[in-house]
């Protein structure tokens, strides 16, 4: 099954108002004619996870653009007296399309669980916004060769009581967490070796939506290593951190993301 690529920035907690201004001018300027085409007739798909405070200021530079842009996290709570929250509806109100949920950064510094991770994703299929789903394992879980199993535990807890219909919606995003940020991306063969292992357990609930689900990969992608990730049949795109704030890099990846850049010369 062909899968539309998907290449997503994750700012997390970065920028101004004016950084953002020209970063996003710098990205659109360099995405060129190919990238851009491919966005339009929407065989390609790119966008930003932004702070919740910059997310009118982005909605309104990117609207005309073909480039999404969402969240990086959201309430399981509808509404109510949850300080520094945001709901599902306060997301869509800016027409965003998509959230990051259980980013490693938050299962570690807010101590996010499974379960919460799951009530989160909830929310955004109740709006229709596609969640993505973030799991990965810690150097020691890899270290100790329990990398598969505790990566499959957060999926299949993630994934619990889904109908076939809404698990389709969704995006997984491997990220390894010793690959966040050292520089040290996981190799293509291995990365290549989880996103298999994610769809086939994907496939247990529904054959179907595990070919239709983007799985993709985050940690230290860069421009130099994108291609390599991209051409492995079950790595559908990239979560991008540091590099999404460099202009040029994150438009180099995205543009290796290209359907006319994976077809053989
Ligand atoms: P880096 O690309 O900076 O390693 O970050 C990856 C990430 O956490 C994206 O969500």
């Amino acid at each position: 099954m062909q899968r539309v690529p998907l290449v997503l920035g994750n700012w997390k907690m970065n920028g101004s108002v004016q950084a953002n201004e020209s970063l996003l001018q710098g990205l659109l300027g360099s995405l060129g004619p190919e990238a851009d085409t491919a966005i339009k007739h929407d065989s390609l798909q790119a966008g930003v996870a932004v702070p919740a405070p910059y997310l009118f200021q982005v909605a309104t530079r990117l609207r005309m653009s073909g480039l999404l842009w969402g969240g990086q996290d959201c309430s399981n709570e509808v509404a109510g007296a949850f300080t520094g929250e945001v709901s599902a509806d306060m997301l869509k109100e800016f027409d965003c399309q998509f959230s990051l949920v259980g980013h490693s950064e938050r299962r570690q510094r807010a101590a996010e669980t499974n379960e919460l991770v799951g009530l989160k994703l909830g929310q955004l299929l109740n709006k229709g916004l596609t969640p993505v789903v973030c799991v990965g394992e810690s150097l020691s879980e890899r270290e100790k060769g329990s990398a598969q199993d505790f990566v499959v535990g957060q999926v299949r807890a993630a994934t619990k009581g889904l109908n076939d219909q809404q698990l389709a919606a969704l995006v997984i995003a491997y990220e390894p967490i010793w690959a966040i940020g050292t520089g040290k991306s996981a190799s293509s063969a291995d990365a290549q070796a989880m996103h298999a292992t994610i769809r086939e357990e994907l496939s247990q609930q529904s054959k179907s939506a595990a070919q239709a689900i983007r799985i993709i990969y985050g940690g230290s992608v860069k421009a130099a290593t994108a291609a390599d990730l991209f051409a492995q049949p079950d790595i559908d795109g990239a979560l991008v951190g540091g590099a999404s704030l460099d202009a040029s890099e994150f438009s180099s990846i995205i543009q290796s993301a290209c359907p006319a850049a994976q077809s053989p010369h």
